[in-house]
């Protein structure tokens, strides 16, 4: 659906800020290099402890980060072929979370019946990627396409965010490009228009005019005569994560972790497609770009966005009653989709629940607080939100 791009005031319904995730997705927990064959790690998301650990053949598994024995995390264990081993009394668990060995049992007795609950894990572009939500909805496509990833003549820069706030402020500061206010001495953009607004249950896309000057514009080889060029800037956020593109310069995936209700992270991939350079050179001097591009280019921008995601959260944590005011229609399409996703899901649970009693499968831990959440707060955003 196509949506006005006009700027007008528009009051911020504050319960984006206290929703939940939809987890019927899948979401990035940890760049692929940071679990080496044998290991294992804790990751959450959304509040669900999850142990990850890559067997002896390099396949990754997740299971809850808790022994069905007595609770001890699984993430203090260890690898032992495919399966996780507790550090406790040592039961084993397969990569479906069944108990298939407890080390003090003599080979015939029957083992008890238990089961931490297992979790799809992948790995795809160098990201560890968990489906925290229903297991019959995972499927791979669900999974981002990065089509440059496979392009080996394109400079690639992974790019970790840590954030102490709500997913919704994280996400907002993606979609928001009036802020170029923010980033004015690092010669960042101005005179920022919106030009196209859409929105679907699941996506906004919005597209931007931007002008850059100075050593950035030079930097990216942008540089006109008078020093000031003007460029589209296309934002798709695809719930739940972000790909945005500027005309002929850059390509960002920006894959959300929601952690908790004040801490999200995010594992990026930039791709600058104009740094084109032979095959081989490239991997020579990959390792020396990479540190410098993402200090120099992206880092400082990224800093100043903390440093105003985290006030956001601040100031909203002290009085979540206050309310806000925003012209953006950008900002309040992508809260509709955040609540939609939100109250989607939670319908999508409380059916499941009725139907069929898979409560020790899958349990959305929240949902009896989501419902009365949802229940309890204003009607979903509509057209004008107010
Ligand atoms: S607590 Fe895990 S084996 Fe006992
Ligand atoms: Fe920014």
């Amino acid at each position: 659906m196509e949506l006005s791009t006009t700027l007008v005031e528009q009051t911020i319904q504050n319960r984006v800020r206290e929703i939940g995730i939809n987890p019927n997705y899948w979401y990035p927990v940890a760049w692929a290099d940071q679990l080496q064959t044998g290991q294992v790690m804790p990751i959450t998301i959304w509040q669900q402890s999850i142990a990850l650990y890559r067997d002896e053949q390099g396949q990754v598994h997740a299971l809850e980060n808790a022994c069905p024995h007595k609770g001890v995390e699984l993430h203090k264990g260890e690898v032992k072929a495919d399966r996780l081993v507790c550090p406790y009394h040592g039961w084993e668990f397969n990569p479906n979370g069944e108990c298939v060995r407890i080390p003090y049992f003599p080979p015939q007795q029957k083992l008890p019946c238990a089961q931490a609950r297992s979790y799809p894990a992948d790995e795809k572009y160098g990201i560890l990627w968990v489906f925290p939500g229903d297991p019959d909805l995972a499927t791979a496509g669900q999974i981002p396409e990065v089509p440059e990833y496979s392009d080996p003549g394109c400079l690639m820069i992974p790019i970790t965010g840590r954030f102490k706030s709500h997913f919704s402020i994280s996400n907002e500061n993606t979609m928001d490009v009036f802020h170029g206010f923010l980033h004015k001495n690092l010669q960042g953009w101005f005179d920022p228009v919106l030009l196209k607004l859409k929105q679907s249950d699941s996506s906004v896309e919005a597209e931007y005019r931007v002008s850059y000057r100075g050593v950035l514009t030079k930097f990216l080889g942008l540089s006109t005569q008078d020093g000031v060029t003007t460029r589209t800037v296309s934002i798709h956020y695809q719930y739940p994560h972000y790909h945005s593109t500027m005309e002929g310069v850059s390509s960002l995936y920006l894959m959300r972790l929601p952690v908790s209700a004040q801490e999200t992270r995010s594992f990026s991939l930039l791709f600058l497609p104009q740094v084109r350079l032979p095959k081989q050179l490239l991997q020579i001097i990959k390792p020396i770009l990479m540190p410098i591009v993402r200090k120099l280019l992206f880092m400082p921008f990224l800093e100043q966005d903390v440093e105003m995601m985290e006030s956001e959260q601040q100031t909203f944590s002290r009085n979540p009653q206050r309310r806000y005011v925003e012209v953006n229609p950008a900002i309040l399409a992508l809260q509709r989709v955040l609540i939609r996703q939100y109250e989607q899901f939670v319908q999508q649970s409380s059916q499941l629940e009725q139907k069929t009693d898979r409560s020790d499968r899958f349990k959305p831990r929240e949902s009896a607080q989501a419902l009365e959440v949802l229940a309890t707060s204003e009607q979903t955003l509509g057209g004008s939100g107010r």
